[in-house]
């Protein structure tokens, strides 16, 4: 949960992600993606709920910050690798600094690890990264160099926040691609912030699909993405460009924004909207074993 002054961003959101899983969090921007991964690894302090690792409630047992080991355990990278590095230091001082602050490897061990690390996002040969600058990478490598320093910690849980987005078309799959491996081959736990649900399919096993700050409906990737149940959902499936690019018809209008007041916050965009949305919050209900609607109106899931 998450109070910025008067308004409420994110409520009742919960959800799990495993060893070796990925799971996407997908939703337009400012519905509170972002805000949930800060709560998750405390650059913003929940108002309220709990982050529990391995079962452990760490807004309990560390109740006065985070911890140097909870940070190890839980990695972010961010959108923008133009930003997350430091432009004058070099890619070793940004590999061997969490090395040594974590003392992960014993001092004379420290180079050696960062290249390590330099090959396990696919940066070879890795020697010629080393005491390259930011500058001097593209906008992928200096991705990958932010996934190797997130390693560097070995972290049970990465949260990648649209970490391709700003990165051109052609490179975007490498970077993918090293995150699918750190999931399978290291059994990371995975969460994947995109607005892209093709991405989301791409990669993830499970979808988690947000709207104003909650979540609208979740479930297995594949299931979610050929019969989305909630309006939102297929109202984002059906945006999915498709064949060969046309250039639009018409200029397509402003989407209105979510609603205000006690109802469903979509039902100022839903085509199913009735009065009932308008008076009451849906509540978000199991509609098989793996999967949650939230949605008075939701079509049968076909299982
Ligand atoms: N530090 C902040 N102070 C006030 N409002 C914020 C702050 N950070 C985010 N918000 C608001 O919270 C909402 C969710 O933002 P965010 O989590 O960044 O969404 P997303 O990542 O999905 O685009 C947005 O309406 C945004 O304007
Ligand atoms: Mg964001």
């Amino acid at each position: 949960m998450k109070d910025y002054g008067a308004r409420r961003v994110v409520d009742d959101v919960s959800f799990e992600v495993s060893a070796g899983e990925a799971v996407a969090l997908v939703g337009e921007s400012g519905s509170g993606k972002s805000t949930i991964a800060k709560l998750l690894c405390r650059l913003v302090e929940p108002d309220g709920g709990s982050v529990a690792l391995e079962g452990v409630d760490m807004l309990v047992k560390e109740k006065r910050g985070p911890s140097l080991a909870f940070r190890s355990q839980l990695q972010m990278v961010f959108q923008d690798p133009f930003a997350s590095l430091n432009p004058i230091h070099s890619i070793r001082h940004h590999l061997e600094r969490p090395l040594l602050r974590h003392q992960r490897v014993p001092k004379d061990k420290v180079e050696a690890r960062a290249l390590e690390l330099l090959t396990m996002v696919g940066l070879q040969p890795a020697a010629d990264y080393l005491d390259a600058y930011p500058t001097e990478l593209s906008g992928g490598q200096r991705q990958r160099v932010a996934i190797a320093r997130a390693l560097a910690v070995e972290p049970r849980v990465l949260m990648a926040d649209e970490p391709t987005s700003m990165l051109d078309a052609s490179v975007r799959m490498g970077v993918l691609g090293v995150l699918q491996t750190l999931v399978k081959e290291q059994r990371i736990a995975l969460l994947l912030i995109t607005h892209d649900l093709a991405t989301a399919r791409l990669l993830c096993d499970r979808v988690v699909v947000l709207f104003a700050g909650r979540i609208v409906e979740d479930g297995p990737a594949e299931a979610i993405l050929t019969a989305p149940s909630h309006p939102y959902t297929q109202a984002l499936m059906s945006a999915l460009p498709r064949g060969v690019p046309r250039a639009p018809k018409e200029t397509h209008p402003m989407l209105p924004s979510p609603a205000g007041g006690g109802g469903c916050p979509f039902r100022s965009r839903c085509p199913e909207s009735t009065s009932q949305c308008k008076d009451q919050m849906p509540r978000l209900e199991p509609v098989s074993d793996d999967r949650r609607v939230r949605c008075f109106n939701r079509k049968a899931v076909h299982v």
